[in-house]
């Protein structure tokens, strides 16, 4: 039943998609909803009254929630005010495991605090058979002079070569900030936000659903790491965009036989258990506490900025 949606972008309203969905049968929901900000899209209208506006999110959570698998994860993106009241929805029907703040400073605006950065919620259908991958990142460093900027005293002999394990908090994955690199659409998010949830959450061939897809970013994060996927957008614009990207997409992400995320020619995240499979393909320092000042390079020669330019920035 599942298997005519796969690996399709559907022109429709998520809510009448999704009620065709079958229960359970999705390993990762992720959605990213009009922030209802006025924001100016190509046909939809984004200025709900409050309560109707939540009305509508409540039913798509809860048909995200009911096509989830019962290792799966279900994902949502917001501005914090309005994710107070999806973790109210969600906690009915599902588990709570992360608040995941996705750092995203903007310009002060006087009067509040500066709002500086988006929520996702992080839910599992069910906590006991959640399937969760710790993920990696790379360490950060200062530009000029490559030393770490964290400082590890003591510890620098037990530092991971590739970087620490990612916490709740996101600080490496910026916005798209460039033109050349956005579509023709008021809020889309960067590809390596959404593979780094596609790879913590899913393996191989898993089902990725994205009910609001906007210009694909999730459909084409889930391509890139071999992943099947279902998208929907009420614009049929915004799905002729996705469908063009994703032709032009191939599922390679990866080193060696390894999926991971790249942002260009660099690594962006990997899984913490893959490592013993990576690790081979890096030039690490030999004395491990030389981590502090010398980065780890890629030995393979499909690194090359130009063969990740041609996969990403399409
Ligand atoms: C914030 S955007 C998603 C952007 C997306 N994450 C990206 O990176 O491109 C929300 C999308 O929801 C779509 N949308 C609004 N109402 C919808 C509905 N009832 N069914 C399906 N899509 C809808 C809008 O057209 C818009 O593209």
């Amino acid at each position: 039943m599942i298997d005519r949606y796969l690996d399709r972008v559907i022109h429709g309203d998520c809510l009448k998609v999704m009620r065709d969905i079958p229960d359970g049968s999705v390993d990762m929901t992720f959605a990213d909803p009009p922030f209802n900000l006025k924001k100016k899209y190509n046909g939809y209208k984004d200025n709900k009254e409050f309560d109707a506006y939540l009305e509508w999110c409540k039913k798509w959570i809860y048909e995200m929630v009911r096509i989830t698998k019962p290792t799966g994860s279900i994902f949502v993106h917001n501005i914090p005010k309005w994710l107070t009241y999806y973790s109210y929805f969600l906690n009915e029907v599902a588990h709570f495991k992360h608040w995941i703040a996705w750092d995203a400073p903007t310009a002060p605006m006087g009067k509040i605090l500066q709002p500086s950065h988006y929520g996702i919620l992080y839910y599992a259908k069910d906590p006991k058979k959640n399937k969760f991958y710790e993920i990696r990142y790379p360490h950060k460093r200062c530009r000029k002079c490559s030393y770490l900027l964290k400082d590890y005293g003591g510890k620098k002999a037990g530092l991971h070569p590739f970087g620490p394990l990612v916490s709740d908090e996101w600080t490496d994955i910026h916005r798209i900030k460039h033109n050349k690199y956005r579509d023709e659409h008021p809020c889309q998010l960067p590809i390596h936000l959404l593979e780094r949830l596609v790879l913590m959450s899913t393996d191989e061939n898993d089902i990725v659903l994205d009910p609001l897809v906007g210009t694909g970013t999730t459909v084409i994060a889930a391509k890139r790491l071999g992943r099947r996927f279902i998208g929907v957008d009420i614009d049929e614009k915004y799905v002729t965009i996705t469908k063009n990207k994703l032709s032009k997409i191939y599922s390679n992400s990866k080193i060696g036989n390894t999926w991971v995320s790249f942002y260009l020619d660099v690594v962006v995240t990997i899984r913490d258990v893959d490592w013993v499979r990576l690790e081979p393909y890096f030039l690490i320092p030999e004395n491990i506490k030389d981590i502090d000042f010398a980065k780890i390079y890629g030995q393979d020669k499909t690194w090359s900025p130009a063969y990740h330019r041609q996969a990403v920035n399409i």
